[in-house]
């Protein structure tokens, strides 16, 4: 059973991908980490993000050691992945990553941006997560203070919004839905009731 979860920044995404894989039993796959260690790579090696072979190359030679390096949960990581998640490369190098987790016998859950539409068209279950901008940008906030990043609420709305416009408009692979996810809009609900009609859905699906 492959769970594909997509939406925009800060949605709740991740949080739901977690406790779905903890209650099925499955491998959970962060595809924006993916992004963030290509992105960080590139940093780390001085590339400017604008060159696009070298981040073609950085996403090629990805290795998984460096999906936990803490630095790729910083604001900044988020704002240069959405940079170079847009060259066409990057994409295809980390495509055939993606689809090797989803492909093992029990199944996974992957949540990013693409996964119901390009990485796991053909998944069982396909979610949409959004929430208004406003109370995105109030949890990434709440998130990065706790982490000990000193932000605004007002700079993090604004990446938020940048970055949702950017990815949504890409050529290759952009934010959307796939015809056939099911939406949640998560604006009211917290983790727990997320979880629930996340849940619900999931059971739907479900063989008998
Ligand atoms: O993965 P994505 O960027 O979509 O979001 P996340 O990392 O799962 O969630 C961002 C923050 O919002 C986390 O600190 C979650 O604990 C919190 N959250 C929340 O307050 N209410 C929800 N319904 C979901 C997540
Ligand atoms: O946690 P948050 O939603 O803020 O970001 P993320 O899921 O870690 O993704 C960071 C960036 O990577 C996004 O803004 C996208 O540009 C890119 N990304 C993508 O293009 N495709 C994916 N499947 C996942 C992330």
């Amino acid at each position: 059973m492959v769970i594909a979860i997509d939406g925009p920044a800060a949605s709740g995404k991740g949080t739901l991908a977690k406790r779905l894989a903890a209650h099925y039993g499955l491998p959970h796959l962060d595809t924006g980490l993916l992004y963030r260690a290509v992105a960080l790579t590139m940093l780390d090696a001085g590339f400017p993000l604008e060159d696009e072979a070298a981040a073609a190359r950085a996403a090629e030679a990805l290795i998984a050691d460096r999906l936990a390096d803490p630095r790729l949960r910083e604001r900044a990581m988020g704002e240069a992945a959405s940079r170079i998640s847009a060259v066409p490369a990057v994409r295809a190098a980390l495509l055939a990553w993606q689809q090797r987790f989803a492909g093992n016998s029990q199944g996974a859950v992957l949540d990013g941006r693409d996964i119901g539409t390009v990485v796991c068209p053909e998944a069982r279950v396909k979610l949409f997560i959004t929430a208004a901008p406003e109370e995105r940008a109030r949890r990434r906030h709440r998130e990065l203070e706790g982490r000990g990043e000193t932000t605004t609420f007002d700079a993090i709305l604004a990446d938020i919004l940048a970055r949702d416009a950017r990815d949504a408009s890409r050529a290759t692979a952009p934010l959307k839905a796939a015809a056939d996810a099911v939406m949640l809009d998560t604006t009211e609900l917290d983790a727990d009731e997320a979880f629930e009609a996340a849940r619900l859905v999931v059971e739907r699906a479900r063989p008998h």
